[in-house]
């Protein structure tokens, strides 16, 4: 899989595109992420990309014509499945969603800033708007780096338990049960007996039971 992001904002990705386990899939060839300073592809002596929009609003406004270059340059290279475009107006972003990106060969994801970008990007080259919640960030790349560690998390081989990314809460729109480490008894505060057991088909149970009792009392719409 290969990911190629667009944005003003390149330092604000780089870090959290090359940690844990998004490092290691990289590492691993099972995705390449490219991140592209959209200034780059202005024809501007400044490198501007951005104008005030027509009508007098405030707030500046991301230019068609880089835009438009740094997505046209990359589809001359291969095809893309989607050209998404990171907005608080789109779909808003969840596991299902995050599964079916996740087996796509190629993804654009064009990161919006200040006001937004010219309506005719939206019009003529996205594919796909996804927000990541109702609420307004600064700009896309915090929903770009959160998008694409959902997906990249998702490849075969990514994480080291295959099973655990199917086990992950919302894969079967149920919460992760509880879960506990050494030592058993801190300051008192006890693992339950029954995971100490060694009963590996009672911890199954106790588990699904456990889960199925949070996602009643902490996000009953997942049952519905
Ligand atoms: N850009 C600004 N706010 C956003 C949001 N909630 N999701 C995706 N992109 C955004």
């Amino acid at each position: 899989m290969r990911i190629d992001i667009i944005t003003v904002l390149p330092e604000m990705l780089k870090s959290s595109l090359n940690c844990s386990i998004l490092k290691r899939a990289q590492e691993k060839d099972l995705v390449e992420i490219h991140v592209h300073n959209l200034r780059n592809y202005s024809l501007d002596k400044h490198r501007r990309v951005d104008d005030y929009p027509f009508g007098g609003q405030a707030g500046m406004v991301l230019q068609c014509e880089p835009i438009d270059r740094a997505i046209t340059a990359l589809k001359l290279q291969r095809d893309y499945d989607e050209v998404i475009y990171t907005s608080p107006d789109g779909e808003t972003f969840s596991q299902p969603l995050a599964n079916r990106l996740s087996l796509c060969e190629n993804l654009i994801i064009l990161c919006g800033h200040y006001k937004g970008i010219d309506y005719r990007i939206r019009e003529h080259l996205i594919t796909k708007e996804i927000s990541i919640g109702d609420y307004v960030l600064t700009g896309g790349e915090l929903a770009a780096a959160v998008m694409a560690d959902a997906i990249v998390r998702l490849i075969p081989g990514a994480i080291g338990d295959e099973q655990s990314a199917l086990s992950d809460s919302f894969q079967d729109n149920l919460l992760a049960p509880p879960v506990y480490t050494r030592p058993s008894d801190y300051k008192g505060w006890k693992v339950p007996d029954i995971l100490l057991s060694g009963h590996e088909a009672n911890i199954r149970d106790w588990e699904l039971q456990q889960s199925m009792e949070r996602t009643q009392l902490l996000r009953p719409d997942l049952l519905e």
